[in-house]
């Protein structure tokens, strides 16, 4: 029997998927299941790709079937799981062979697993894939973390199976151990961010100017026509697009209003706290998701104060004013994310390559968009920018921050909930302004603490005169 060229392990949807991808790319695998009829219904039912598939039964069986030195990915749910997984196979593989975790490990996990794989355990790659089950099949985005002797041993695989821009692989070695699983984390950070601001503008036009579902489809599809082109808009216009069979109302108005996560948006709101990078719109929209779950409180809530009038008085408001606030705010969250990922670079001592990172985001994952390009093309031009200072995103902001200050402030006014909209301008106003009002926090600091501060015209550690009040200075 020849050997196949990579093993994978887990074959759930995106396992699953990603082995037929690998398969139709013309390399032989091998594949493993904790469920050994999962393997072998697998391996029936892959058709055409089926002489190219090794269905194993053991861990020993699947070690095997691979050419040394081998590489195994991991497509098994974060955490424990992918613990269990490396140790039983550890004992299986000789030095040189590797392991690739594929899942959405958070970065610490993986920093810690490439930590034992560089004191003799098998090699360790940790990549970031997005894309969802579509992606997997037929071209994710790879966000791949690890040493690049181990990246170049199987970059041509990851090459071949990931999403291509314009003939260009979306597959890159972003750094050193969990380097690819946190820019994967900052990706699904801004997922939820760009995933909000729809809701947000979709809740404006539902709620706000009594638009049903199948116009505020329209809406979306035009927008996916101009700057706001990504793939997130076009599937907010299938959605909006679609009937529910049973009740023949547009299906999203039979949806309940309680958003799930596994927590990936989370960690990227933590790490940017221990980094002191602030990403007020990726926050709020974890936020939000959080708030949505708490449906009952949400009940009692309305039942005590009433629910907040929220028709917009006519003419307040226009769907050009609504797409300009989402270019605005769209600008506004991803030079966070970006400021975010130099901040880890620095702290992490990795060189993590902003202009790259956009590139791996212009097709196959979830945030894939237009203006991503141009996001590429302007940090390039100056990694260490703020976004929103480049001329391109600069001339953007200057002629939308009007539109998004108007729909955050009649959305205010009526009531309607856009708090990554209004985070993303909150930000912006104090980007812009020289003299903040961090005066008054450092009087208080030292007033309670005698913390100290520095004076406008000049020197640091003063104290002011606050003994005599009763102040601690
Ligand atoms: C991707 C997605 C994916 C994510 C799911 C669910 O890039 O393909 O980010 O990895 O896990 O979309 O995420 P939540 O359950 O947290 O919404």
């Amino acid at each position: 029997m020849t050997q196949s060229e990579i093993g994978l392990i887990g074959l759930g949807t995106m396992g699953a998927m990603l082995a037929l991808n690998i398969a139709e790319k013309g390399f032989p695998i091998a594949v493993w299941n904790r469920t050994t009829e999962v393997t072998h219904r697998f391996a029936q039912s892959a058709g055409d790709l089926a002489p190219r598939i090794t269905p194993t039964d053991t861990l020993k069986d699947l070690v095997a079937a691979l050419k040394p030195p081998r590489a195994i990915i991991l497509m098994v749910p974060a955490g424990k799981a992918v613990d269990d997984q490396i140790a039983a196979l550890t004992p299986l593989l000789d030095a040189g062979d590797m392991i690739i975790d594929a899942g959405n490990a958070n970065f610490r996990d993986t920093n810690r697993r490439a930590k034992n794989a560089s004191h003799g355990g098998p090699r360790f790659l940790g990549i970031g894939v997005s894309g969802g089950e579509e992606g997997a099949r037929h071209g994710p985005s790879i966000m791949g973390g690890g040493r690049l002797e181990d990246w170049n041993r199987v970059s041509h695989i990851l090459e071949a199976i990931a999403a291509k821009y314009h003939g260009t692989p979306c597959a890159t070695l972003m750094g050193e151990a969990g380097a690819g699983h946190f820019v994967k984390a900052v990706h699904n950070g801004i997922e939820y961010a760009d995933m909000q601001m729809i809701a947000e503008v979709y809740g404006v036009m539902r709620d706000g100017m009594a638009m049903p579902a199948p116009a505020i489809s329209a809406v979306l599809e035009g927008w996916n026509k101009g700057p706001l082109q990504s793939y997130l808009i076009e599937i907010s216009a299938a959605v909006t697009a679609v009937t529910d069979a049973k009740t023949g109302q547009p299906i999203v108005d039979i949806i309940l209003d309680r958003a799930g996560q596994k927590g990936t948006g989370r960690w990227t709101v933590i790490e940017a706290q221990h980094l002191s990078a602030p990403i007020p719109v990726i926050e709020a929209a974890v936020m939000a998701r959080n708030t949505s779950a708490r449906l009952d409180e949400r009940i009692k809530g309305e039942a005590h104060f009433g629910a907040a009038p929220q028709a917009l008085p006519a003419g307040t408001l226009t769907i050009d004013d609504l797409e300009s606030a989402m270019i605005a705010g769209k600008i506004l969250c991803y030079a966070q994310g970006f400021a975010l990922i130099t901040a880890a670079s620095g702290e992490f001592g990795w060189s993590l390559p902003l202009p790259e990172i956009a590139k791996v985001w212009r097709e196959g994952c979830i945030i894939r968009s237009s203006m991503l390009n141009d996001m590429a093309t302007a940090l390039a031009e100056d990694p260490g920018r703020n976004l929103m200072l480049a001329p391109f995103f600069a001339d953007h902001l200057e002629t939308s921050h009007n539109a998004l200050r108007k729909v955050v402030a009649h959305a205010a006014l009526s009531g309607l909930p856009v708090p990554a909209l209004a985070a993303g301008l909150a930000w912006f106003d104090m980007m812009r302004t020289q003299r903040s009002t961090a005066n008054m926090i450092q009087a208080q600091r030292d007033f309670f603490g005698a913390h100290g501060f520095e004076r406008t015209d000049g020197g640091s550690d003063h104290h002011g005169p606050w003994a005599l009040q009763g102040g601690q200075a």
